[in-house]
């Protein structure tokens, strides 16, 4: 098969960034990405790559080489899956609000929605590719969708996971640990998995592209995210055992990390992980071990989530401990909003269950993050199971820069780990503070003993 044509379905974290390098490295082949959303596609197409939609590092750049040549953001999906050789389905796969399995199983609805429009407008035979993250066996829905519209075109579909993460996406594709793909066991199946093998080894080494059954791909890619969720809990919950003994978690951290056997990697104590992937994928593994029947399987994946949820609330009850058991119009200043440095992402970010903890104790918040804007700190406030109410979110404030945002506040928390707040004139933001002025480290990122000079009262996690 001679591939001229890819389309890719969700112009978001997944989909941009990746088109954006295969349009990149394969210059010869043209490369669509369509999106429901018409602002988002306006955005990917704005004259000024600064501005497009998503933020991470050496994209625009890409963006800007490529876009108008061989890489288009546009809203005609039906013409961009017709004309299309492969189609990438990258759209979101929430967890379900509603129904069975409602708060667990991921929600399908979209894939579902794709699958019936590229079975309706193809004309042609096409290689269907599952980029989102998906519940094992979903690629037989897919199939089963496709293979009934009765035109006579033939489908293959390949799983093909993104394990990028963000942040560092242009860096993940360009040089990944593997390139996973997997696909039928047919002849038809395995031809498949070569053209798409074809299209990655012009960058990646062939040996680092791994090749299996679409039911190992899908599977992989869940085990992956819960092993790194799971680091992440584990040494937050030695975190906590640190703060009760005189152990400092960085110290834990880096001598276990040593262990060449467990590895420097997802050792960073924090204030929870966060980003639409951990959470989401790990509900969806305990989902399907317990409809197996597995249980045992099931509660030890879901401990994982419950220790990201306490970590995220013993912080915020640190707060309110520390400031003597009130913040009830306090301001508190907070730093970062993103659920990690370098992206302009909020989803599930620790912050926002912070800020709900707060709130709900009178607080009164100000954010400041370099690439997060205040309508969607609102946005991400409003879309809490617990939704604080409308007064309460009148508590709520962004501001310019970091020195705004921590003047006359009782106590500023460090949320996201971004470079410049390690950087920050601390005695200057410490003079502008409302006395004693509190810090708390949610990140580890700051020097406690510098600070303390300046005299701050200081809580870093884990020390
Ligand atoms: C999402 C999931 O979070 C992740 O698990 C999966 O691996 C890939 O898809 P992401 O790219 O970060 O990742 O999601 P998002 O930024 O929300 O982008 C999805 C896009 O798909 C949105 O722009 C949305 O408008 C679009 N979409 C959704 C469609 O174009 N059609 C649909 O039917 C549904
Ligand atoms: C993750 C996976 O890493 C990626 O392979 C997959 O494709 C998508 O999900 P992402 O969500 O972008 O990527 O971010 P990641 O870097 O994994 O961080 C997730 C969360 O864990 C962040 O909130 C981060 O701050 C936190 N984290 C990470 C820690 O608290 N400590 C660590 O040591 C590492």
């Amino acid at each position: 098969m001679n591939i001229k044509r890819i389309c890719c379905i969700g112009a978001g974290y997944v989909g941009g960034p990746t088109m954006a390098v295969i349009a990149q490295k394969c210059p010869e082949i043209q490369v669509t990405v369509v999106d429901l959303n018409e602002q988002r596609i306006k955005d990917w197409n704005d004259s000024d790559v600064g501005r497009i939609p998503i933020f991470e590092p050496g994209l625009s750049e890409i963006v800007s080489e490529t876009r108008g040549k061989n890489l288009f953001f546009s809203t005609d999906i039906d013409e961009a899956i017709a004309s299309a050789d492969i189609v990438f389905i990258s759209v979101n796969t929430p967890t379900k609000t509603y129904g069975t399995g409602k708060g667990m199983a991921a929600d399908l609805k979209y894939i579902e929605l794709c699958a019936r429009q590229i079975a309706r407008v193809s004309t042609t035979d096409k290689i269907v590719v599952e980029k989102s993250t998906l519940p094992v066996r979903t690629a037989q829905t897919i199939k089963s969708i496709l293979d009934h519209t009765g035109n006579g075109v033939k489908f293959q579909i390949l799983s093909n996971p993104e394990f990028l993460a963000e942040g560092s996406a242009v860096t993940d594709l360009h040089n990944p640990d593997r390139v996973l793909i997997g696909g039928d066991v047919s002849l038809e199946g395995q031809n498949a998995i070569d053209v798409l093998v074809n299209i990655y080894s012009r960058w990646v080494d062939r040996n680092k592209i791994l090749t299996t059954n679409v039911w190992s791909s899908e599977l992989s890619k869940l085990a992956a995210n819960a092993f790194l969720a799971q680091r992440v809990s584990s040494i937050n919950a030695i975190s906590e055992l640190c703060e009760r003994t005189e152990a400092s978690i960085n110290e834990v951290s880096r001598a276990i990390g040593m262990d060449s056997r467990i590895g420097s990697n997802f050792l960073k104590a924090s204030v929870g992980f966060g980003g639409s992937c951990f959470q989401k994928d790990i509900l969806n593994l305990v989902y399907i071990a317990r409809s197996y029947g597995l249980n045992e399987v099931a509660e030890y994946w879901e401990q994982v989530i419950k220790m990201n949820n306490h970590q995220k609330n013993r912080f915020s009850i640190k707060i309110v401990q520390t400031l003597y058991n009130t913040v009830s119009d306090k301001k508190i200043a907070f730093l970062g909003w993103a659920f990690k440095k370098n992206t302009n992402d909020t989803r599930e970010s620790a912050s926002i269950y912070v800020a709900d903890y707060l709130l709900q104790e009178n607080a009164k918040i100000s954010v400041y993050d370099p690439k997060v804007n205040f309508k969607q700190i609102l946005f991400d406030l409003e879309q809490l199971p617990s939704k604080s109410s409308e007064r309460k979110i009148q508590n709520v404030e962004s501001a310019i820069d970091a020195y705004t945002t921590c003047k006359d506040a009782h106590a500023v928390a460090v949320l996201t780990e971004w470079d410049e707040f390690v950087n920050l004139d601390w005695k200057r933001i410490y003079k502008n503070m409302t006395k004693p002025a509190f810090l708390f480290d949610g990140r580890g990122v700051l020097d406690k003993i510098n600070l303390e000079q300046i005299g701050f009262k200081v809580y870093k996690i884990g020390e």
